[in-house]
């Protein structure tokens, strides 16, 4: 079994994509957002346990207007479409980020299909809309320093006051696009994350693809600041024989 449960995308390279291809890059958000559909099926075949899809960051809202208000579209054509089939498959979706800045119809179906589904015990889909990093972790402080006036807070603190602090910790995030940074998202959920930078633009990404970064990175030693488990085992012997001579010159002596 992979030891990849939660897989993080930074969906990238729509306009790029629709731009080799001497069209507008509204093109390459519509043909963008057709692919989310089979990414998302892709990690339920493969029992990925969270997919959080990065699909708008707080910095993004500085684009034109038009740009912003085909994104919104795009995501209400999304969740219209998916409605069904998010159900039938037992997935719970969630969006994070500060979605009150939405058009009003956008924010009552986020909404609505959060608590169609909010049984499911299926894969955790959470869009990132309106999202950043900073911001998401600036919004827990200050709500732990309103409920908990003088204490100091802790790592737990933190993480449970995050927008969904149910999917934990990052274990792969994959940017498509060719660009190799991560663009405020998800900071702190990313601290030991394995990661992977594909060429592919987000409208040419594929389900093979994604298959196969998987199966690539799960492969990957990930060691979380310690030592390979050969590196320990080779120490603890040395460590044993150590103390077996040391006990023995005592006997001895
Ligand atoms: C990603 O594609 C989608 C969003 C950020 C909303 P871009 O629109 O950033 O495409 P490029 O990176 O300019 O090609
Ligand atoms: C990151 O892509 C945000 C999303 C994919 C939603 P950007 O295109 O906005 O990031 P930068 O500007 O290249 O860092
Ligand atoms: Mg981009």
């Amino acid at each position: 079994m992979s030891n990849i449960k939660h897989v993080a995308i930074i969906m990238d390279g729509n306009g790029r994509w629709a731009k080799k291809r001497f069209r507008p890059r509204i093109w390459g958000h519509v043909r963008g957002s057709s692919v989310v559909s089979e990414i998302v099926q892709a990690a339920d075949d493969i029992n990925v346990k969270a997919l959080t899809l990065y699909a708008f960051s707080t910095e993004n809202w500085s684009r034109p207007v038009e740009e912003v208000s085909i994104l919104f579209k795009l995501l209400k054509k999304f969740l219209l479409k998916e409605q069904a089939r998010l159900l039938k498959n037992n997935i719970h979706f969630k969006v994070i980020g500060e979605i009150n800045g939405l058009p009003e119809d956008t924010v009552t179906l986020i909404k609505e299909t959060e608590s169609l589904t909010a049984k499911a015990t299926g894969l955790k889909l959470t869009f990132a809309f309106s999202y950043g990093g900073r911001c998401e972790i600036v919004r827990a402080v200050n709500q732990f320093q309103i409920q908990n006036p003088s204490k100091l807070m802790t790592e737990d603190d933190l993480s449970s006051r995050l927008y969904r602090p149910e999917t934990g910790d990052v274990d792969l995030m994959i940017r498509t696009g060719g660009e190799q940074r991560i663009s405020n998202f998800l900071l702190w959920q990313m601290a030991y994350a394995e990661l992977y930078f594909t060429p592919s633009k987000w409208p040419e990404f594929t389900a093979h693809e994604f298959k196969r970064i998987i199966e690539h990175v799960s492969g990957r030693e990930r060691r979380f600041g310690n030592v390979t488990p050969q590196a320990s085992f080779q120490l603890s012997v040395e460590r044993a024989e150590n103390n077996k001579a040391v006990f023995v010159q005592g006997v001895l002596s």
